[in-house]
């Protein structure tokens, strides 16, 4: 039986960056991982906005949430996940731009992972502000925030953040979501 990869497993969300930037070799290895993410006819519905300049960058961390706010402005790159849903169209009732997205998102995350970084996802972004502040045409849907960089110390986060990262990640076991002939009947 082959073993999963570890850095399926052990990748974490982490909240801690170091206070340093993200080299431009390592944004465009994370970029690269992105790109060859699959997706539905290999549309690839997806842009990136990278928050580079001063003004962009906080421009970026006043549509965080209070709650992202406390950690995600120290991260170096700061992105927001954009979708063009009319380039993905909507099939048998599935908005199939959000899951090329995800994977998109999820090999970037992975990459970094692999590379030593932190990338972590945020719902916890006001797209609306994205919108306004970058220029995002109305065609177009801001899905999500991904902020990377160094690893930096859990011991520097403050004590609500801290507490956050050092809670163990879990997962429901295979179980309780995966059913055999009948929705709802456990596969076993
Ligand atoms: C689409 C998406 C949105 C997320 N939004 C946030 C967020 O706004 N703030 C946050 O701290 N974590 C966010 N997370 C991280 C999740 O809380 C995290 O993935 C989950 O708790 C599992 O932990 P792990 O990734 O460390 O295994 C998000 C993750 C995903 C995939």
């Amino acid at each position: 039986m082959s073993k999963l990869i570890p850095a399926i497993h052990d990748r974490r969300s982490d909240r801690h960056f170091a206070n340093k930037p993200l080299e431009a070799e390592a944004v465009e290895t994370l970029l690269e991982a992105f790109r060859w993410a699959p997706s539905s006819n290999n549309r690839q519905p997806w842009r990136v906005l990278i928050a580079s300049s001063a003004e962009a960058q906080r421009a970026y961390d006043d549509a965080l949430s209070a709650g992202n706010k406390q950690w995600a402005t120290v991260a170096p790159l700061k992105m927001a996940i954009i979708g063009v849903p009319e380039e993905q169209p909507e099939k048998n009732g599935i908005q199939n731009y959000l899951l090329d997205l995800g994977m998109a998102m999820q090999n970037m995350m992975v990459q970094g992972y692999a590379m030593g970084l932190t990338v972590h996802a945020m719902a916890g972004l006001d797209g609306d502000k994205i919108a306004k502040a970058f220029n995002v045409p109305a065609n177009a849907k801001v899905v999500a925030g991904l902020v990377a960089g160094h690893r930096g110390r859990v011991e520097d986060l403050i004590e609500e953040v801290r507490a956050k990262d050092l809670k163990p990640s879990t997962r429901k076991a295979i179980a309780e979501f995966t059913f055999r002939d009948n929705y709802g009947v456990a596969y076993e």
